[in-house]
């Protein structure tokens, strides 16, 4: 069986769906259920044998470590971390407590279990560290995009505090011989995205009359990999990849975040056209930058495609069609985050 972490969050709900659709290995989640986690998004796995939900920090080694003990997987696959760049400016305590030494801790109980296996399980043991793009900075226009070997230039909180924790998954390789791997994808979209990030935002803002705030001028880069590519780049990684090896992984998709957005109305004023026949567009509105707002992001996803052969399936044109369309046909799941009537549930269940 397989265990993975954050799996209640926006892209851990989608690689938990896409893994029991294609496999009978069962899953493990552990999650936390931050305000970013949301059981909702597995509800079509409630009753399911092959899922098992455990509420927890992976910071609590005692009890991952009964976890590892109890289940015994071959795969962790750790998606739990603070994910949002604004919060992070705000707010960077949550970040390196997660970030760095929840995975510290993670690590830890991982190494003690792994180095208690007998030698074959020992072998075939991998804990995948799911990591972004955000490490390496911000390049200029005409700079070439991120290459596993770029430099580690993080700019945010959240940026330094994923790189402090991808500094340590690669220590416990080198020093102890975990057997690790690292992947650093680009911005991800697509169902079950949560409406603080820029997509889901816009989608939401737009279908309630509100502004579309676009920070700065609007010409930041941002590489976008619809989310179910980025599902199939780690199956692949788990199958195939080599331990101690980082993976880069995007959609060759560099878009200015105003022609993201353009795109979201253009789509929504065909499908689903405001009652006074305007088009969506009216509604952005420039606002203050983000501070240290990284320029522009973008990957080199080479090595992927030619060691391991995975290219993303989808083209920003038909994987943000498709994910307004999930907008449109999931009220329900949207009315439940922007009440936070799921937060309710949580506190109600869980204390
Ligand atoms: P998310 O914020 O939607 O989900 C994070 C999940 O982790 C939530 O379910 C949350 O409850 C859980 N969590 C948080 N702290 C925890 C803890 N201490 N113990 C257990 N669970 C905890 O994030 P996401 O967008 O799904 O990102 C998942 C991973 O992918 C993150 O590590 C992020 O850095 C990385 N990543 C994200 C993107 C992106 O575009 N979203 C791109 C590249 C890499
Ligand atoms: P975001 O989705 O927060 O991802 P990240 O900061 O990790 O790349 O933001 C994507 C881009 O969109 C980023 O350049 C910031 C910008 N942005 C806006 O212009 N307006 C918004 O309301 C948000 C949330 C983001």
């Amino acid at each position: 069986m397989i265990i993975v972490t954050g799996g209640a969050g926006f892209i851990g709900s989608n690689f938990v769906l896409d893994w029991l659709a294609k496999h009978d290995e069962p899953v493990l989640t552990l999650d936390k259920l931050t305000y970013a986690g949301n059981l909702d998004n597995l509800r079509s796995l409630e009753g399911d044998a092959r899922h098992t939900f455990v509420h927890g920090d992976i910071g609590d080694r005692e009890l991952v470590a009964r976890l590892l003990a109890e289940h015994r997987p071959r795969v962790i696959i750790n998606f739990a971390a603070e994910s949002h760049v604004d919060r992070s400016i705000l707010g960077p305590g949550e970040f390196i407590q997660t970030n760095v030494v929840g995975t510290f801790n993670l690590l830890e109980a991982v190494r003690a279990y792994w180095s208690g296996l007998p030698d074959a399980e020992r072998g075939a043991f991998r804990f995948l560290h799911v990591s972004t793009d955000e490490v390496y900075g911000s390049l200029e226009a005409g700079d070439a995009p991120f290459a596993e070997t770029h430099q580690y230039q993080p700019n945010s909180p959240y940026s330094a505090s994923k790189a402090a924790s991808d500094h340590l998954v690669r220590a416990y390789l080198h020093t102890y011989g975990v057997p690790v791997l690292t992947t650093n994808c680009s911005n991800n979209y697509g169902p079950y995205h949560f409406p603080e990030k820029l997509i889901p935002l816009i989608i939401l803002n737009a279908l309630n009359g509100k502004p579309l705030p676009i920070y700065g001028d609007g010409l930041n880069i941002r590489d976008w990999l619809y989310v179910g590519d980025h599902c199939a780049a780690i199956r692949r990684v788990v199958e195939a990849g080599v331990v101690g090896e980082t993976y880069n992984v995007g959609g060759w998709n560099e878009k200015t975040n105003i022609d993201v957005v353009r795109a979201i109305c253009g789509i929504l004023d065909e499908l689903k056209p405001r009652a006074d026949g305007r088009p969506y567009a009216e509604q952005i509105t420039f606002v203050k930058d983000r501070p240290g707002h990284d320029r522009r992001y973008a990957i080199d996803a080479r090595k992927l495609e030619r060691e391991l052969g995975w290219r993303p399936a989808e083209t920003f044109d038909t994987g943000i069609r498709k994910t307004v369309q999930w907008y449109l046909d999931h009220p329900e799941w949207i009315a439940n985050v922007t009440s936070g009537a799921y937060r309710e549930w949580v506190t109600q269940q869980y204390g």
